[in-house]
């Protein structure tokens, strides 16, 4: 009896052990059987505008010249500060000469430096070479178009044009005859006969006499859209592939310039690039420190990218244009410089006249400079930014200027205003109570944080006012702090979690309007700010982590936001929905920060008729330090495979570390 007893009370304690144990153990039990996350596809929130995920462009780290912009010579026109950077004489044995900078009748005025041979003895050559941007990147049987304007003073010289390798081996060589004593322009093709990221030019004077050369130029003809002197195609191909909604140019602090004399200017930027004034770029001392490895100040802004090439390169690429105008400041980071509120007129009138640049039939005067620059049909401008990222009283005394006058004459351009550096300082406070109460269509926030800033925000905007101003995410990276990397790796750590921050962006479509990482393009030898969206060599480049994760989010958009539940509110999970009309597909992304791999359970609630195959878009590490490459490009890189879809629940094993992209075949409601 004492036995049965004694069992029957240990059963109850076991029992009583088990279900405690059971009790506490089942949110766990559950997590590893299954993460549950519901979709409400017959509920469609808002609209995601078809410009939600764009590109951020500004010339830093050789973004423009030396980047996307392929002219191969530096200081083509001899117009740097040191007339002669770029350029060595070249005297080999027996040649004598002078290398003169000079200024009298030159090509044109607004670039009035041009550079004089005198060849006093031939010898085996005389003349200079060129080291290009930290090289001259040449391929194995591509094509080159040099070309130089240049006149003859003196005897009957003529130019033989060497392309030669890192090591003085010649690649390809030219000649060029028949110069007069009036400027003309010469042009020829080189083949290189070898590939070299790290080649140089020498400009050459053959018998004795005296040369003038001005606009020294080496370009690729295999351009974007093989357009002569066009953009550089590899690099115009990956912001291509990411679809991008708009392009925001030219900056970014370029716009601000140091001092106001420095500041962006766009109509310096149009018309023949012979007659474009060539301007310090406002980073070229900046941020030494970062990278030591940086050497000289050589970095200008030549404008041969200017205006008119942004808006055509959105038309090629179908992203609408979002120009930033100087607003009469220059940057707070550094002269602070203001003009005077009385003095904003040219500023104001600079934007009007970009907008008719833009928009105006071919009768208006800056219409018809587009239409004679190639392009009568008009450019579709719907935005325009006021200022980059200007702070303080000063800021909303001049953007009310603007507005007053742009919205009075164009008041269906939407304008982007500034919400300062910092997204909660107090000066962005201040700004966004200012930019309320003056009803600005559009405030563009700045966050360049760590990682943790970024999951912590991923619901920052949840309960932003669903009237009001729209947010713009203008410029955003996550900056990962590691100990002896000055340059904050673009690694699988940043990248994952601003795919969390971006699915927060996704879900609120209704308020966050428009968002860009922040910059785009960097050159390997010459960056002066780190991580960047897309690094590069003078031959190659590669797409970060970041990249994908923003080409990931921009080429699955969907045209709906859909509610998205996520069970049991995990803190290693995050996801957005939409839907896409035109496919008539449900998109799913969800971010899975844990080390393991994760069952899903996806209930499509209310779906209509459900497809049989659907695709994933997977990208994933297990190693947050991984990184792309310029050797290694694609250690992280969306992988695709394909969907069974048998019902309206979905089960899918998310990888660790993984952003995942889930297209569901599925009429909507
Ligand atoms: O993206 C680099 C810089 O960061 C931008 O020029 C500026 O707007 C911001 O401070």
């Amino acid at each position: 009896m004492k036995t049965l007893s004694t069992a029957l009370s240990s059963i109850v304690v076991l029992t009583a052990l088990l279900l405690a144990f059971w009790t506490t153990t089942q949110p766990r039990i559950a997590m590893a059987q299954g993460n549950s996350i519901t979709v409400q596809v017959d509920k469609p929130g808002a609209a995601i505008s078809p410009s939600m995920f764009g590109v951020f462009f500004e010339d830093i780290n050789f973004g423009a010249d030396g980047g996307i912009y392929p002219e191969r010579i530096k200081n083509r026109s001899f117009e740097f500060t040191n007339a002669l950077m770029g350029w060595k004489k070249l005297e080999r044995s027996g040649a004598k000469g002078n290398v003169t900078i000079q200024e009298q009748e030159p090509l044109n005025t607004t670039t009035p430096h041009y550079l004089r041979l005198q060849v006093e003895a031939a010898g085996e050559g005389f003349g200079i070479t060129n080291e290009g941007f930290r090289g001259i990147g040449v391929q194995q049987g591509a094509s080159y178009s040099f070309s130089v304007f240049a006149r003859r003073t003196e005897g009957t010289p003529t130019l033989r044009i060497e392309l030669v390798s890192a090591n003085g081996q010649r690649l390809g060589q030219a000649k060029l005859s028949g110069f007069t004593n009036q400027w003309k322009k010469q042009a020829v093709t080189l083949r290189a006969s070898a590939t070299d990221a790290k080649a140089q030019l020498n400009v050459l004077v053959e018998g004795k006499g005296t040369l003038d050369l001005d606009m020294v130029s080496l370009f690729p003809q295999d351009t974007w859209k093989k357009r002569p002197n066009g953009l550089r195609a590899d690099l115009v191909k990956l912001l291509s592939d990411m679809k991008p909604g708009f392009v925001r140019f030219p900056g970014g602090c370029i716009v601000e310039g140091r001092n106001l004399e420095e500041r962006y200017q766009w109509k310096n930027t149009i018309g023949d690039v012979a007659d474009r004034k060539l301007l310090i770029n406002r980073w070229n001392m900046e941020f030494r420190s970062r990278n030591p490895a940086r050497a000289p100040e050589d970095y200008f802004q030549s404008f041969g990218l200017g205006f008119f090439e942004y808006f055509q390169l959105c038309d090629d690429i179908g992203a609408e244009p979002l120009p930033i105008i100087n607003c009469g400041m220059a940057c707070q980071f550094n002269t602070k410089e203001l003009a005077p509120l009385d003095q904003l007129d040219p500023y104001i009138q600079d934007a009007l006249d970009l907008i008719e640049f833009a928009n105006g039939s071919i009768v208006t005067p800056w219409g018809k400079k587009r239409a004679a620059l190639g392009h009568p049909a008009p450019f579709n401008l719907k935005m325009i930014g006021v200022g980059n990222e200007q702070w303080g009283p000063q800021y909303i005394e001049r953007y009310e200027q603007f507005a007053k006058v742009l919205k009075a004459k164009y008041p269906n351009i939407q304008l982007i205003t500034s919400a300062g550096p910092d997204p909660g300082d107090e000066r962005f406070k201040f700004l966004w109570e200012k930019l309320r109460e003056q009803k600005a269509d559009i405030v563009d926030e700045h966050f360049y944080k760590p990682p943790k800033w970024f999951y912590d925000n991923v619901h920052r905007y949840d309960n932003y006012p669903r009237t009001g101003p729209k947010v713009f995410a203008g410029e955003y990276a996550s900056h990962v702090p590691v100990q002896g990397r000055p340059d904050r790796p673009n690694n699988w750590e940043a990248g994952l979690s601003e795919a969390a921050l971006i699915t927060g962006l996704e879900r609120n479509a209704d308020v966050v309007v428009m968002a860009s990482y922040a910059p785009l393009f960097a050159h390997v030898d010459a960056w002066q700010w780190s991580p960047n969206l897309i690094w590069f060599d003078n031959l190659r480049s590669v797409g970060t982590p970041s990249y994908y994760v923003q080409k990931l989010f921009s080429t699955n958009r969907g045209t709906t936001v859909l509610p998205v539940q996520l069970e049991g509110n995990p803190t290693d999970l995050f996801a957005s929905a939409s839907y896409d009309k035109t496919a008539s597909e449900v998109i799913v992304k969800v971010v899975n920060t844990a080390t393991t791999a994760k069952p899903l359970n996806l209930n499509l609630t209310g779906a209509g008729k459900m497809g049989t195959r659907g695709k994933v878009f997977e990208l994933a590490s297990t190693d947050l330090k991984t990184e792309n490459t310029l050797n290694e490009p694609t250690k992280i890189a969306p992988v695709e495979k394909s969907l069974s879809v048998s019902s309206n629940r979905i089960s899918y094993s998310l990888a660790p570390q993984s952003l995942t992209v889930l297209r569901v075949p599925c009429s909507g409601r």
